[in-house]
């Protein structure tokens, strides 16, 4: 959970604003005199139910505890996060001294990588031991703009190169140990772990060398050596080739997963700069989500020979599982909207697999023939498809029985698809390889499960991460989230306003998203606590997901758009009752709301608008 929900939880904003003034029950609400005006008659009201408050008075204003605090204290919204966790007993995690050492040392780390990937790239390039290695690469079909721009590099063959050198800069061993770039032996001494080969700078999204991959020339085993596990290089987060991939991904709106680090050279060394490599294991979770952010259309280059096929089926089973992990269970809270299920769930990507031939790596085929390539991404199949026709392929299908087998094979595979969308998939193409209506495979199917229940009677165990509370800020959220997402919408939000959200977390995320269209732009617009919001939104947490087609996705804004405008409507309309009641009941309503109208509460304004769009008969003393 989010230090933001995590204090908002715990704070309640009776006990907080009745600190401040005095607040007495008014119905289910709480009214008092308005901490921020001086005033004669309580206009200043606290909503326990939604957790906010609001002044019915002079100031006009209102939100949730945040704002509250930010107004009353005059502090910004992470002081004000800062005091609420206090007093909330939330551990921010802000940097005490400790932790500043530690980033230090961090740092450190990070630049011994870098200052040795820049001695092994020169040597690569400039030095007569780097000889070999040029021709390898050569060899190889890897050409010089790929070898600078990914920094490629020559380890010279030695005990002690890197060590020497980087020892008389000033870093201890102790250091270049934790880095990764020297061994330690059993009695404490250390050498270069990296030696006479041919090296591959790993970086994290931001470019910053992270680790290496160090490939032997010819077939001494092991081919690569790789960092091992440290402070700055962590293998299952890391992707290769994410640094240079991430912009074009976002911009072809796909990205390619390969195997290795010369398959991501080849890819985009001929162009297709969206190729990225997992380092030798298949997709983690982490890594789904990384790339989840990125584009929801994903092609897996797998190699899909016979022998191939079974082990790829299981990669884009472990894959799609992933994404599914990455993205959790969806069911959309309050958003009913046009009749959907209030909760589904679905794996929000597009897997597609680019069926590679027998034994040949992206690598190779780019190399020869980039056309074929090309082809080969284009006729990508859907994951489902290629589940189906590995099946069909491995079966017998001249027979009722070898069907039937079949089949009963399916159902697992079918059982993980959730997306009924998918399911359907499944069946049509099913029922065509086999020339069986669906009807009568949905049968057969039916009958194998209704065997098989009763050893899974437990039901499914709950998946992904936990519900969130059902908060007032859902329909806020799922309303940023869509315009986050999909620049595209942008247009559609003409009639939002920083005022239709009533959290302040939500509130800044938009106003900085209406600053500017660049998301890194935005992110720097924001600090740690509400980039952390803003990171929560963008994974997109709700259980029925957005909508995978823009058709759909944009009525579902104007939905969000409609209900936040109805409940500012209604706050505000509550504001005008509020107001209309003391001037029937009291005097000197008239001087204050001469007052309101003097302050240009845009508000009152829009009430009156509203007031006239519905018909009603607007306020009676306002010109
Ligand atoms: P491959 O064996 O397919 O290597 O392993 P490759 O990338 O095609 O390399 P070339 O073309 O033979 O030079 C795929 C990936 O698995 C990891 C590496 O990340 C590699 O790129 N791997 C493989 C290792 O980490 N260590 C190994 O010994 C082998
Ligand atoms: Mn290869």
């Amino acid at each position: 959970m989010s230090t933001i929900s995590d204090v908002k939880e715990r704070i309640d904003i009776v006990a907080l604003v009745s600190e401040y003034t005095p607040l007495t029950k008014a119905g289910k609400n709480y009214k008092g005199l308005c901490p921020f005006h001086a005033e004669k008659h309580a206009s200043f009201f606290v909503f326990p139910d939604r957790q906010t408050w609001r002044c019915f008075g002079a100031c006009g204003e209102g939100g949730d505890a945040f704002s509250f605090m930010m107004k009353k204290e005059g502090v910004d919204f992470k002081e004000a996060l800062e005091m609420l966790a206090q007093r909330a007993g939330v551990q921010i995690e802000r940097k005490s001294a400790p932790d500043i050492e530690r980033d230090e040392a961090k740092e450190r780390l990070l630049a011994a990588a870098e200052a040795a990937t820049e001695y092994y790239h020169n040597l690569l390039v400039n030095s007569e031991a780097g000889a070999r290695a040029r021709d390898y690469l050569a060899h190889r079909n890897i050409a010089g703009e790929t070898i600078s721009g990914f920094r490629l590099g020559y380890s010279p063959d030695g005990w002690t190169a890197l060590k020497d050198l980087l020892s008389s800069r000033g870093y201890s061993e102790t250091e270049l140990v934790e880095a990764g770039l020297l061994v330690q032996r059993e009695d404490g001494s250390s050498y270069d772990r990296f030696r006479d080969r041919v090296m591959f700078p790993i970086c994290d999204a931001q470019g910053k060398v992270v680790g290496f991959g160090a490939r032997a020339f010819g077939d001494l085993q092991p081919k690569y050596v790789n960092s091992p596990q440290t402070r700055i290089f962590d293998k299952s987060s890391v992707l290769y080739g994410i640094h240079r991939a991430r912009a074009a991904a976002r911009r072809a709106n796909r990205i390619i997963l390969v195997e290795g680090y010369t398959d991501v050279l080849q890819a985009h060394q001929h162009g297709w700069d969206n190729a990225v490599a997992p380092m030798g294991t298949s997709l983690t979770e982490r890594q789904a989500s990384a790339l989840s952010h990125i584009t929801k259309n994903v092609y897996l280059a797998l190699d899909a020979d016979e022998a191939g096929r079974a082990a790829a089926m299981r990669t884009i089973r472990e894959t799609t599982g992933r994404f599914r992990d990455a993205f959790g269970q969806r069911t959309v809270p309050e958003m009913r909207a046009r009749g959907k299920p209030a909760s589904r769930s679905i794996l929000d990507a597009d897997i597609r697999v680019i069926v590679l031939p027998a034994g040949k790596d992206p690598d190779e085929i780019i190399a020869e023939s980039p056309e074929m390539w090309a082809q080969l991404v284009e006729k990508a199949t859907p994951y489902v498809d290629f589940y189906v026709d590995t099946l069909v392929r491995s079966a017998d299908t001249t027979t009722a029985r070898g069907k039937r087998e079949l089949i009963a094979q399916c159902e697992p595979v079918i059982a993980e698809l959730e997306d009924p969308m998918e399911r359907s998939r499944f069946y049509s193409r099913l029922s065509r390889a086999l020339e069986i209506p669906e009807r009568s495979l949905m049968a057969e199917l039916s009958e194998i499960e209704r065997r098989r229940r009763p050893s899974r009677s437990a039901g499914k165990p709950e998946r992904g991460q936990r519900p969130r509370r059902v908060g007032t800020s859902a329909t806020e959220e799922y309303c940023l989230c869509l315009l986050l997402t999909n620049p595209q919408l942008r247009p559609s939000a003409d009639g939002l306003s920083a005022e239709h959200f009533e959290a302040t977390e939500n509130r800044h995320v938009y106003e900085a998203w209406c600053s500017t269209e660049d998301l890194n732009e935005l992110r720097s617009q924001l600090d740690a606590s509400l980039r952390e919001h803003l990171d929560y939104l963008l994974s997109e947490p709700f259980p029925a997901g957005i909508p995978r087609d823009e058709k759909t996705r944009s009525l579902t804004l104007s939905d969000c758009i409609l209900l936040l405008q109805e409940r500012l409507s209604k706050r505000l309309h509550f504001a005008m009752e509020t107001a209309l009641n003391r001037e029937r009941q009291q005097e000197g309503v008239e001087a204050e709301l001469a007052a309101l109208d003097q302050t240009g509460i845009q508000s009152t304004q829009e009430l009156h608008e509203i007031f006239l769009r519905q018909g009603r008969r607007g306020p009676a003393r306002r010109r």
